[in-house]
């Protein structure tokens, strides 16, 4: 049977929240424990610097990432779980891709096109007011990270489907370009019963906002995050639907067809929006609760992140060195003589 590579990284810019879990960690950990598949997951670091320049939430969010994975069942010895940071060869890829990418490519890659579009409502005549090259080529380091490890599924939530359909693009481009089959057409791998969570802000649920809800809290606090969810007034008893409020679509992500099926008629008979909240807090806390006490096991013990980081690190850079020896000879770039 030939073995079906997955590979997703979660940038390190936050705490880890029910976004990033249903729309990536939850289903990469679930297909890497398929059979018959080999898995590489990662924090994205480089990533983390181009929206962040924090350096101590950068550090603290290496490891609330790194503990995230591991306490919601990632198995080390089946998959290769490292920092971005610790691979360079990923750089190396880096450039070579960014030496094959069209400029227009970029220009429309939708986290450039936003801050351009954020630049001419503010009324900015530049519109690349202040946007970093990193932003920019964003999407070409994703590609390194993705094209380095040969991946072809690739678990994200639906914000970056168009990522990884440019990783795709600038694949093929290469291998046509150099006649050479180096690289895996990779594919997004999305669930199709979770949409993009919607945060506590009625914004897109993301470590960049401010307006999560954390994976690890206690169920009073997280009661009160819950909370906060956006609902409109209506009283109970009086029929809801379930475009009203975001807090539907986040316990879909949780529950059974069946469950979410019940929820929705519940609601349509005047379930109490503060009753739906303790439903939905509950429902969380039934699957997260479990992971919790290794969580803050591996937030007070870093080394033991470390020691795991480190050794995925070596195993997945004698991956990396092979592949990024193949490119380098391909493009031309050798030993003379
Ligand atoms: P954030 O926006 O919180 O910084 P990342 O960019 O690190 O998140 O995303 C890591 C993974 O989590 C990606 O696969 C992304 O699609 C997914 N993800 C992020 N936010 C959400 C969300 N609100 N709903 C579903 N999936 C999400
Ligand atoms: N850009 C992704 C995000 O912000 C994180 C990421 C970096 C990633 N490299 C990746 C995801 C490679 C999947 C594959 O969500």
């Amino acid at each position: 049977m030939m073995t079906k590579r997955v590979l997703t990284g979660v940038t390190t810019t936050g705490i880890p929240h029910l976004g990033n879990y249903v729309g990536a960690i939850r289903p990469a950990i679930r297909a890497a424990q398929e059979d018959g598949v080999e898995s590489y997951l990662f924090l994205a670091n480089y990533h983390g610097i181009i929206k962040c320049h924090d350096p101590a939430m950068i550090h603290e969010s290496t490891q609330a990432v790194a503990a995230t994975w591991l306490a919601c069942g990632l198995d080390t010895e089946r998959t290769t779980f490292y920092r971005q940071s610790d691979i360079p060869e990923i750089l190396e890829l880096n450039w070579i891709l960014t030496c094959i990418t069209a400029k227009g490519l970029m220009n429309r890659a939708h986290a450039y096109k936003a801050a351009v579009q954020a630049n001419l409502e503010n009324g900015q005549e530049d519109q690349d007011f202040q946007v970093e090259m990193g932003l920019y080529s964003y999407p070409i380091l994703m590609t390194a990270d993705i094209l380095m490890f040969k991946a072809h599924s690739i678990p994200v939530g639906r914000d970056q489907i168009q990522h990884v359909e440019m990783a795709r693009d600038i694949a093929q481009r290469f291998n046509s370009r150099f006649g050479k089959e180096l690289f895996v057409l990779p594919e997004a791998a999305i669930d199709e019963n979770v949409e993009l969570l919607v945060g506590l802000d009625g914004r897109k649920m993301s470590k960049s906002y401010g307006n999560t809800i954390p994976l690890f809290q206690t169920p009073k606090q997280r009661q009160k995050s819950v909370n906060k969810i956006l609902t409109n007034l209506k009283e109970p008893g009086e029929p809801k639907f379930k475009e009203e409020s975001p807090l539907f679509e986040i316990y879909q992500a949780f529950a059974t067809e069946q469950e979410t099926a019940d929820f929705e008629r519940a609601l349509n008979d005047g379930l109490a929006w503060g009753e739906a909240k303790k439903i939905l807090s509950e429902k969380i806390g039934a699957e997260l609760d479990g992971f919790t006490e290794k969580y803050h096991d591996l937030i007070a013990h870093p080394e033991k992140i470390e020691e795991i980081l480190q050794a995925g690190a070596a195993k997945a850079r004698v991956e990396a060195r092979e592949l990024l020896a193949q490119v380098k000879d391909a493009v031309g770039i050798r030993t003379l003589g």
